[in-house]
């Protein structure tokens, strides 16, 4: 059982990104050699269950992604449709629409994007590789945004079969969402006119390392975005939780501004500026009817909403841009 990525590296074959395609293409291939994934089939069934509609109106550039209308199915298969949808449960990042179904998420994916596509380089005939892309809701937002090629890699199978649900309607070949980490990228593959690193950094053992990578996809004069948890503090340090944070168990550094742009400075970046610090709030993360699991309201401790259950900071995030010279 395997997605068909052959047209999407085709496309990037098509746009420049040809070596980059080709670098990656066993790596995809591997991945389903001896994938023995326990929920693959009841995803790859809901999917097919779904109704077949072609030439749908697609909406990549509101904040919720619009995927067709209420009127385009048969109002019968409606139940049958959430049904199928939720066979793919959780849903993480949106929001979307499809078939005037509203897909609520557990992350309004919208918020961080509008807090930062008035700040980065305008991505119309750009090539973008969005590294942790989840289900891919940004990457969708890229290509709303004219980006003409857009690669997202997440390791996890289910988020990345959540594109292909999606993609059964928008039928684009021209981004996609592949089932590989940073680890499994070329090094030096400096084909990328932008790089994306969201929500990435903190789960990455080695800061240092992964800031490298993000350099070595980029073309000369690319632009790295790169958003991350950050503590409250005008100097250079970092928060090294111990045990968990905010319920996570793997998160391994969380720097303050200042040492932020130290590193990114010392990977060799230039014009590196943080355009947007935001508290993560519970409008923009919590559980909804898509994501039945604990959310932020369950990690915050109850008496101080400043602090985590743990008793550290409460997540704030920050959005770095920077430049490759
Ligand atoms: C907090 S989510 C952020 C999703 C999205 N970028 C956003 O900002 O909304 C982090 C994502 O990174 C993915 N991830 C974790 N380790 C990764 C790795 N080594 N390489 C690429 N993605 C990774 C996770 O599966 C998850 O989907």
């Amino acid at each position: 059982m395997k997605i068909d990525f052959q047209k999407f590296l085709t496309h990037l074959g098509n746009s420049g990104l040809e070596k980059f395609a080709a670098d990656i293409a066993p790596g995809i291939e591997n991945y389903f050699v001896n994938l023995k994934h326990g929920d693959l089939a009841k995803w790859f069934a809901a999917i097919e269950a779904l109704p077949a509609v072609d030439g749908l109106a697609i909406d990549l550039s509101s904040d919720t992604v619009g995927i067709g209308s209420a009127g385009d199915v048969d109002a019968k298969l409606r139940p049958e449709i959430i049904e199928n949808l939720m066979k793919l449960h959780p849903w993480r990042k949106g929001p979307f629409e499809l078939f005037g179904i509203k897909i609520d998420t557990e992350w309004r994916s919208d918020l961080k994007w509008q807090r930062l596509i008035g700040c980065i380089k305008p991505l119309a005939g750009k090539t973008v590789l969005d590294v942790g892309c989840g289900n891919g809701y940004h990457c969708l937002r890229m290509l709303g945004a004219g980006a003409t090629a857009v690669v997202g890699i997440d390791p996890m199978l289910l988020f990345v079969t959540q594109f292909q649900l999606l993609n059964k309607y928008v039928q684009t070949d021209m981004a996609s969402v592949l089932p590989l980490g940073i680890d499994e990228m070329p090094v030096d593959a400096h084909c990328f006119d932008a790089v994306f690193s969201m929500g990435v950094l903190y789960h990455r053992k080695d800061a240092a390392e992964h800031i490298e990578r993000l350099k070595g996809a980029l073309k000369s004069g690319g632009e790295l975005v790169l958003e991350t948890l950050v503590i409250e503090s005008d100097g250079e340090e970092m928060l090294v939780p111990e045990g968990r944070y905010g319920k996570m168990r793997n998160v391994w550094n969380i720097p303050s501004p200042a040492l932020l742009k130290k590193w990114v400075e010392a990977a060799g970046f230039v014009n590196a500026r943080i355009i947007d610090i935001t508290k993560t709030t519970t409008k923009e993360q919590r559980s909804t009817e898509w994501m039945h699991y604990e959310s932020l309201p369950d990690y915050l401790d109850k008496q101080n909403e400043n602090l985590t259950i743990e008793g550290h900071p409460a997540p704030i995030r920050a959005i770095m841009l920077a430049e490759k010279p």
